[in-house]
């Protein structure tokens, strides 16, 4: 059984994040999605709001599990006995970091292999930060998160709604 893990931040989790994930879990036999701590990203939600978050749009697809873990990647996928670390590719801005992350993951555990997909033209503009940019100026971010989880990030980042 093929597993692949999704890493990322997911603060919050968009619908260019749900894509990716539902085009891995067509890909391997069991994919994880695993709420990670980036030490140079400032979060809004916690781990553990983000898992629900993830659960709430996610729930439809059987092959998908999602937890969190404070920790290396590599040492996350071993653990997990992933064969594939499964990231989504925006533009070329993203290159370089990926491909730095990828190269030491593969150091670090040479079992594992990073996969790319291309984003879907429709979210290659989309990050969590620009969402959440909208969001605090109260402008309208339905069309980027999916619809169990727009109130929540709604009250937890609009500075207008929280003034009232
Ligand atoms: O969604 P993001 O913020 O781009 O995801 C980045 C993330 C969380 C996957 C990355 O920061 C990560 O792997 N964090 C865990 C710690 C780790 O293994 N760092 C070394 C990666 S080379």
């Amino acid at each position: 059984m093929a597993t692949a893990v999704c890493p990322g931040s997911f603060d919050p989790v968009t619908l260019g994040h749900i894509d990716i994930i539902r085009r891995a879990a067509k890909m391997f036999d069991r994919v994880i999605v695993a709420v990670m701590t980036n030490p140079g990203k400032q979060p809004s939600f916690t781990p553990e709001e983000r898992v629900e978050m993830l659960k709430l749009a996610l729930q439809d697809i059987p092959n998908v599990e999602v937890e969190c873990f404070h920790g290396l990647l590599a040492d996350y996928t071993r653990a997990r006995g992933a064969v594939a670390i499964v990231k989504g590719l925006r533009a070329v801005t993203d290159f370089e970091y990926e491909f730095q992350m990828a190269l030491t993951n593969k150091k670090l555990n040479p079992e594992v292999e990073t996969v790319f997909l291309t984003t879907d033209a429709e979210f290659m503009y989309l990050s969590s930060s620009i969402v959440k940019q909208i969001a605090s100026f109260g402008g309208d971010i339905s069309g980027f998160v999916s619809p169990e989880n727009l109130k929540r990030i709604k009250e937890r980042l609009c500075k207008e709604d929280n003034k009232k």
